[in-house]
């Protein structure tokens, strides 16, 4: 059997490639989504560090939580879901702020944003490509990096996406993470989102959390787990194994020539010019 075409596993929607799995009537109805207070938001670019963010916020809860899959997956029966659950919901999500659901700023739910070096965004990004089956075929780095420059890609330019959230910096309830912070310093994050989301968690349990949220023991837990498709976060496959690859910083060096390089950070410098967050995106440039 033939693989399936770009057409058939991609679609635009406001000028952004989604995948099908998104259809473009859920997309359309998101717009009078009904957001209720306390819902969180877990907002990336793909490949940013989400579903780490999600180990690391799914073990600070003691009360009934309800992880969702991303609000953009699915049909139109997918709000009819959401609407019934009845605890607290966290919600993933890679759209864009301006394609957001306007119930969810109206109502100022917390959203928690995390970003990652864009280069090494788009070297994980181009093994996603290659690995999973439901993505259109890339078949070598060079063109995959011309695409990600392009923002042909799913969920559009990366620049374009970090920048619309950026502009709600000093929102107060937005949250801002670094993957390369995460790396660093994981405790200092978990303790700046335990404050954010005004919970009780001592110091050691903190350490606890950060030791069960390691790159090595996630990945072992996901192979252990069966395939119970209410465990799939931002998967667009339900192979959970594609998702921990190699976990590191500056895996980009080890795709980059020097000539991308210069083109990325030529772009980088024009398009970034005004962020000020764009210094905390600049580990091992
Ligand atoms: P790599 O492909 O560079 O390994 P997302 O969850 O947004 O799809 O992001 C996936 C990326 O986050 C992958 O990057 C994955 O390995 C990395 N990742 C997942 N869990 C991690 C963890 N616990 N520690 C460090 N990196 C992690």
């Amino acid at each position: 059997m033939s693989n399936p075409s770009e057409e058939e596993l991609i679609h635009m929607f406001k000028g952004i490639p989604f995948t099908t799995r998104s259809s473009p009537e859920l997309l359309k109805s998101l717009e009078t989504f009904d957001a209720r207070e306390d819902d969180l938001l877990l907002v990336s670019y793909p490949k940013s560090g989400t579903h780490w963010l999600v180990g690391v916020i799914t073990k600070l809860y003691n009360t009934q939580v309800t992880l969702t899959s991303p609000i953009e997956f699915g049909d139109l029966s997918k709000l009819e879901e959401l609407n019934k659950l009845s605890s607290k919901r966290i919600i993933p999500t890679h759209l864009d702020y301006n394609m957001l659901p306007p119930n969810f700023k109206k109502k100022k739910c917390k959203m928690i944003y995390i970003a990652r070096n864009p280069k090494d965004t788009a070297v994980s990004m181009y093994h996603y490509y290659r690995d999973n089956p439901n993505l259109p075929t890339v078949d070598t780095w060079t063109a995959f990096f011309d695409l990600f420059l392009k923002g042909d890609v799913v969920c559009g330019s990366w620049f374009d996406h970090f920048l619309s959230w950026e502009e709600h910096e000093n929102d107060k309830n937005i949250l801002f993470l670094f993957y390369e912070e995460m790396k660093k310093d994981l405790p200092k994050t978990v303790k700046e989102i335990v404050l954010f989301l005004g919970l009780n968690i001592s110091d050691s349990d903190i350490q606890d959390i950060c030791k069960n949220s390691s790159f090595s023991q996630m990945k072992s837990d996901t192979e252990k787990e069966n395939s119970d498709p209410s465990h799939t976060v931002c998967t667009l496959t339900s192979n959970k194994k594609l998702i921990f690859r190699k976990g590191t910083v500056g895996d980009w060096k080890n795709h980059f020539t020097p000539k991308q390089n210069r083109r990325f950070e030529e772009i980088f410098n024009e398009k970034m010019k005004l962020s000020k967050m764009a210094k905390n995106l600049t580990f091992e440039f």
